[in-house]
This record gives C-alpha cells, sequence and structure tokens, in this order.
C-alpha cells in the first residue's frame, strides 16, 4: 500500500482538485516540448490556471505565462513562486500510459511536476490569499539557462521581493525538503579557447609553432587551477570537455582548439576559475611560442539562497510537515539551474523536494526512466504557497 499524504498537506485539496492536478501533470508529460517551443505546454497550463478561477494571466518570455493572485491587502511587496516547464531531447522509455507522445522528446527532468505544482501553489492561494500578491511564474527554457534571464528582461519580476521555486530530487524521499540557506546549484560557464601557432611538416617541428603540443599542456596545466589556486575547502571543477586540432597525422596544423566547462558555486570562485582559466591560456601559449584566444561564455550564475528566504521557506515546511522533512544536500550539487538569476537580484530560495518512495526504480533527472512520484506535487504545492504566505507576512510587517 501506498503511504498517504500527511494530514495537513491532503486537507488542503479536495479528492477533484488532486485529480485536476494529477491529470495537469500527465497531459504536459504527454506532450513535452523542448526549450523555446513550449506553445503547447503554455496553452494547456493557461486553460488549467482559468479552470482553478485565475483569470489575471499574462504572456511572459515568449512562451511562459505569469499569473497574478491578489492578496488580501492591496499594493506592498509580491512574491513570486516558479515552475519552469520545457522537456529535453530524450527518448522516453518509463511504458508508463501517460509516456511521451512526442518520439524524442521527454519530461526526464520533472519540469512537469514542476509547472504542476507552481500551478497548484496558485490553487491554493487563491483559496487562502498570502497578506500581499503572489506571482505564479511558469518559465520556458530552463535547460537552456536562457528561459530566466529572459522573464527579467521581460519585466515580469519587477515589485517582487522574494521568490521561491523548487526541484524534484529523486535522491529524497516524499515528504523530504531541502530548504537550506547559501549555495544550491553552480554556475556553468564555458570557455573556447584557440591556440595559434604556425603549421608546417610533421618532419620539421623545428620550422613550426606547434599548437599541439602547446594545447596539451595547457589541458594537464589547468588541473592545477583547482587543486592549487582553489581554496580546498570550495567546490570547483574544470573540464576540458572539446579537443579539436590536425588534419594529417604528417602535417603540424595552424591552430589547435578546446572548449570546457567551469563550475563553482560562489560568485567569488566562479571568478578566480574563470580569470585563471584566461591567464594560464595565454601563459602556456607564451611558452610555446603560441598565441591564445580566449572566450569565456557566461552560463547560469551560481545559485544562492538567501538566508530570510531559506528560514520562511523552512518555516512553512515545519508547519506542514514537521521538523524531521528539512533535510540537507550531503555534497554541493555542482549542477546548474537558471532560477541563479533571479536569486542574483530578488532574495529567494530554491528547494529540492523529495520524489522517491520505498520500491521505485531510482533513476535520475535527464535518464530515459525517470519517474518521480506525483505526491511529491502536492507537498510541493502546499510548501511553496506556505513558503509564499510567511514571506508574504513577514516582508508586510518590516
Ligand atoms: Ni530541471
Amino acid at each position: 500500500m501506498t503511504p498517504a499524504l500527511p494530514d495537513r498537506i491532503a486537507t488542503q485539496f479536495t479528492d477533484s482538485e488532486r485529480t485536476l492536478l494529477v491529470e495537469l501533470r500527465r497531459s504536459l508529460h504527454r506532450r513535452p516540448e523542448l526549450s523555446w517551443k513550449e506553445t503547447q505546454t503554455q496553452a494547456r497550463l493557461r486553460e488549467a490556471l482559468m479552470d482553478i478561477g485565475i483569470t489575471d494571466i499574462r504572456e511572459t518570455a515568449g512562451t511562459g505565462l505569469v499569473a497574478h493572485i491578489p492578496g488580501t491587502q492591496r499594493g506592498g511587496p509580491a512574491v513570486a513562486i516558479r515552475g519552469d516547464i520545457d522537456a529535453l531531447p530524450i527518448h522516453e522509455e518509463t511504458g508508463l500510459p501517460f509516456a511521451s507522445m512526442h518520439a524524442g522528446v521527454m519530461h526526464a527532468c520533472g519540469h512537469d511536476m514542476h509547472a504542476a505544482w507552481a500551478v497548484g501553489a496558485g490553487l491554493l492561494l487563491a483559496k487562502q490569499p498570502a497578506v500581499g500578491d503572489v506571482r505564479i511564474l511558469l518559465q520556458p527554457a530552463e535547460e537552456l539557462g536562457e528561459g530566466a534571464p529572459r522573464v527579467l528582461a521581460d519585466g515580469a519580476l519587477e515589485g517582487v521581493a522574494a521568490i521561491f521555486g523548487g526541484h524534484v530530487d529523486w535522491r529524497f524521499t516524499v515528504g523530504e525538503v531541502v530548504a537550506t540557506p547559501g549555495p544550491l546549484a553552480a554556475s556553468t560557464d564555458t570557455f573556447e579557447i584557440t591556440f595559434h601557432g604556425k603549421g608546417g611538416h610533421g618532419a620539421r617541428p623545428q620550422d613550426t609553432h606547434d599548437p599541439i603540443v602547446g594545447m596539451a599542456a595547457f589541458v594537464s596545466d589547468v588541473q592545477t587551477i583547482v587543486s592549487r589556486r582553489l581554496d580546498p575547502a570550495l567546490p570547483g571543477v574544470v573540464t576540458v570537455g572539446m579537443l579539436h586540432a590536425g588534419s594529417a597525422p604528417n602535417v603540424i596544423p595552424e591552430i589547435a582548439k578546446c572548449a570546457g566547462t567551469i563550475r563553482a558555486t560562489t560568485p567569488e570562485s566562479r571568478a578566480l576559475l574563470c580569470t585563471e582559466v584566461e591567464r594560464l591560456a595565454h601563459g602556456v601559449a607564451a611558452v610555446h611560442r603560441l598565441t591564445a584566444t580566449v572566450q569565456i561564455t557566461q552560463g547560469t550564475p551560481p545559485l544562492m539562497n538567501g538566508a530570510r528566504a531559506a528560514a520562511w521557506a523552512q518555516d512553512a515546511t515545519r508547519q506542514l510537515l514537521g521538523e524531521s522533512a528539512l533535510r540537507k544536500l550531503p555534497l554541493a550539487n555542482m549542477g546548474g539551474e537558471d532560477f541563479a538569476f533571479y536569486t542574483e537580484r530578488i532574495e529567494g530560495c530554491f528547494m529540492r523536494i523529495g520524489s522517491w518512495r520505498e520500491g521505485r526504480e531510482r533513476s535520475g533527472v535527464h535518464t530515459p526512466r525517470f519517474n518521480p512520484d506525483e505526491d511529491a506535487l502536492f507537498i510541493a504545492a502546499a510548501v511553496l504557497a506556505e513558503s509564499a504566505r510567511v514571506a508574504s507576512a513577514a516582508l508586510h510587517l518590516a
């Protein structure tokens, strides 16, 4: 028998509301859409919001939506709840009755759950409003790290003083919540380096400036950034994932290229790793009589949960699920999450929401068999709605 939902969660939803949310999640799951292509998803989410009586809905970032739920008082700071809505280019292998109908596209990161629980939080806040206004943000293109900056550029979060969001997490059981202050996800910057030398015959290296040897030295030396320059107590990654050079065994090429990813969990360590990659590329190039062009493309920033926002989310979790529900990530998470663009500007807390149950396969996100437990829908909807109420009350007192 499946364990029942905790009372404080179950009693917040009528049977028909629970059915509505599960059906919403399954219909999104059945028709997953890739980043920036979420048009059916947007239409389906708009319909779901209208079904629960939320009518003040605006489009944002092209394929996203912002729904406005009035508080009990007019004016003052607003609070936002964000659910991301895009899917991944993965072919589903769960065999579920509501499996993806779109070949090669799957909600393998649980964004169908996130979108449905954001609507669920809206439903709860419409029934029992916060002091101030709450915006339900349904955000496209998280997987590309592009949706959040578009939403901010659109001004959809103007007047918002706190923001909450969450992600399904198969490492935690349904009913467990991580809402910790400080680093929660890593920055995801990319580097591309071209080493320019002088090509020639493979038999006469003395007439060339060999960019392959220089690049090989760089790939080796770049490993010393994390081991020798970064504080060992801080997590960081510099990975070279691509090397391209040469066209024949007996030709020394003119150029050699490499590319990789840089991950850090604080703004300071992020800046250090990026600066050091660039410095080392120029230094190693000079030693080998090469020049280097270095391009660092900024991805998502490190996701830093605010101290106040995390405390509000913890309060909400405690009220609904008890102290024992609050868990911590055992180790830093080096994945990225574009919610970080919001927490750079707005006090926020991004939570991990337990979505595994005893007896279920432990298949992680971004795999073809990913299948979170649907009870996580109700837990997250209630925790997010209550976090918004707690935050809104505190912001209006201040
Ligand atoms: Ni995700």
